[in-house]
């Protein structure tokens, strides 16, 4: 077994060393970017041979490589569209199939998998730091012998009170009279009655100032048609050839991504692997500065016309790609076959665990109208954990999602996140005790905005995100 393992490994090791040979001819010959000075490349992968220079970065193509036409993107779009039950530019379509079944968050083998999941990307995400430790709780799963108590609690109580209604009609007659029973109240305490009551921290609250300037920094930056990245040349970003693990493929040693983004990819793909067998998944677009962004668009126009182009290719300035926290995937067989994720045989994992892993499908078909990108299946955008778990959750965009956090403030309510995925709204002045906080505070004119973040031992690693528009997002993560 010993021995089978170390074959292995050399196996792999050589075979890693071919590919860095070959990514490196490949890159000379290409002229592309030299790969830059990293650790020991030992178990990386790449593989970029015959892969196209920016397929299927923004492009969808058959299985035998050629381009698709417009007419034929066009139906392709308007089935998916139409699958969504969406009305779509062009035109509605009957449903060719119902959206997928979703996993009920509340089971508990459910509940397991996230817990350790998150746990796991939690722990890789944030190396040294301490995790909070999570108590499943439940909140709104009905319990049948809870919900058979306050049936006759109910029962009773409404006895009483028409017992109690009798005597005081009768009393009535020689005192003035008042309300026996009020239906808010009487509804209120018994909906209380049928879920625990949230742990309550006395909540005291710091406030810390924030540059402005900060309103491009962080995982949530909205960047799309209408919020530019201003500093897509200036970000500090990470190559991925040297930082990667074994378990993906990049298409060139040019590829990089901001150091959380190529973290968190790491941990999606070391889990891609463990329940997949296959490490085919490849990198074939990361962070674009804004030359590479107007190559791109050039080059689409060129060849497709300017309509494709601005169906699949954001103008340069305005691409997520600049904010190295966005990629594009697909599969790489070892047959050296490229095969999109669509049409993969473990391609759907990526859609359906991404969030664990804090990733969200950024353009979904159903979003088109929204993002004004067309249906992307190859293009992941990393937000966060709790927030990729929220979008997924409750199915937004990130248009959406940015619009969303904002009836969460310090004076209104906050969205809380437990270990296992569950959410609520809670009140900022009695905070629970695990999970993660999230809420929103608007940017104030001037040079600094005032954020409040609770104070307490349990409060800790805040993360502040502007998101490019108007504000900033705050996460508290909560543990003893
Ligand atoms: N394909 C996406 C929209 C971009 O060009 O940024
Ligand atoms: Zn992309």
């Amino acid at each position: 077994m010993a021995d089978e393992r170390q074959n292995e490994q050399e196996f792999d090791d050589l075979l890693a060393d071919f590919h860095i040979a070959q990514a490196k001819k490949a890159a000379k010959q290409a002229e592309t970017a030299p790969a830059k000075a990293g650790p020991s490349p030992e178990k990386t992968n790449v593989r970029p041979k015959s892969v196209p220079r920016y397929a299927p970065a923004d492009m969808p193509r058959k299985p035998d490589g050629t381009s698709y036409s417009i007419a034929e993107l066009r139906q392709q779009q308007a089935s998916r569209h139409a699958v969504q039950g969406q009305r779509t530019p062009y035109g509605e379509l009957p449903p060719e199939k119902p959206l997928p079944p979703r996993q009920d968050p509340r089971s508990k083998n459910e509940r397991a998998r996230r817990q350790s999941a998150y746990e796991a990307a939690y722990r890789q995400q944030n190396p040294g730091q301490n995790k909070p430790v999570y108590k499943h709780r439940r909140v709104n799963k009905p319990n049948g012998a809870l919900v058979l108590f306050t049936l006759l609690a109910i029962l009773v109580g409404g006895l009483s009170i028409h017992q109690i209604a009798q005597n005081r009609s009768e009393a009535a007659e020689t005192t003035p009279s008042v309300p026996v029973s009020d239906p808010a109240i009487t509804e209120a305490d018994t909906s209380a009655e049928t879920e625990e009551p949230a742990p309550e921290e006395l909540v005291l609250w710091n406030t810390t100032e924030v540059s402005n300037t900060r309103i491009d920094e962080g995982s949530l930056l909205l960047v799309n048609y209408q919020y530019p990245y201003e500093k897509a040349d200036t970000i500090a970003v990470k190559d991925v050839y040297g930082n990667k693990n074994k378990y993906y493929q990049i298409s060139s040693t040019a590829i990089s991504l901001t150091e959380i983004t190529l973290n968190a990819f790491n941990t999606m793909t070391e889990a891609f692997y463990n329940e997949t067998g296959s490490d085919d998944m490849i990198i074939v677009s990361g962070y674009r500065n804004v030359q590479s962004q107007r190559d791109i668009y050039n080059d689409r126009v060129a060849t497709q016309g300017e309509e494709m182009a601005a169906m699949y290719v954001a103008n340069p300035g305005y691409s997520e790609h600049h904010t190295g926290l966005a990629m594009d995937l697909s599969f790489y067989t070892d047959e050296g076959k490229q095969v999109s994720i669509e049409e993969y045989e473990h391609g759907s994992w990526i859609n359906e665990h991404c969030h664990e892993y804090g990733f969200v499908l950024r353009y979904p078909s159903d979003k088109v109208d929204i993002t004004k990108i067309s249906y992307e299946f190859w293009h992941y955008r990393y937000v966060g954990i709790p927030h990729a778990q929220i979008m997924s959750e409750k199915r937004l965009c990130l248009e959406e999602y940015i619009e969303y956090m904002k009836e969460y403030t310090t004076e209104t309510k906050l969205l809380w996140i437990q270990g296992n995925g569950m959410m609520a709204d809670v009140s900022p002045t009695a905070l629970p005790s695990e999970g993660i906080l999230v809420y929103y505070v608007p940017m104030t004119e001037g040079e600094t905005t005032e954020i409040r973040v609770p104070r307490g031992n349990i409060f800790h690693d805040t993360e502040i995100s502007g998101n490019n528009a108007d504000g900033f997002i705050v996460t508290v993560h909560i543990g003893s």
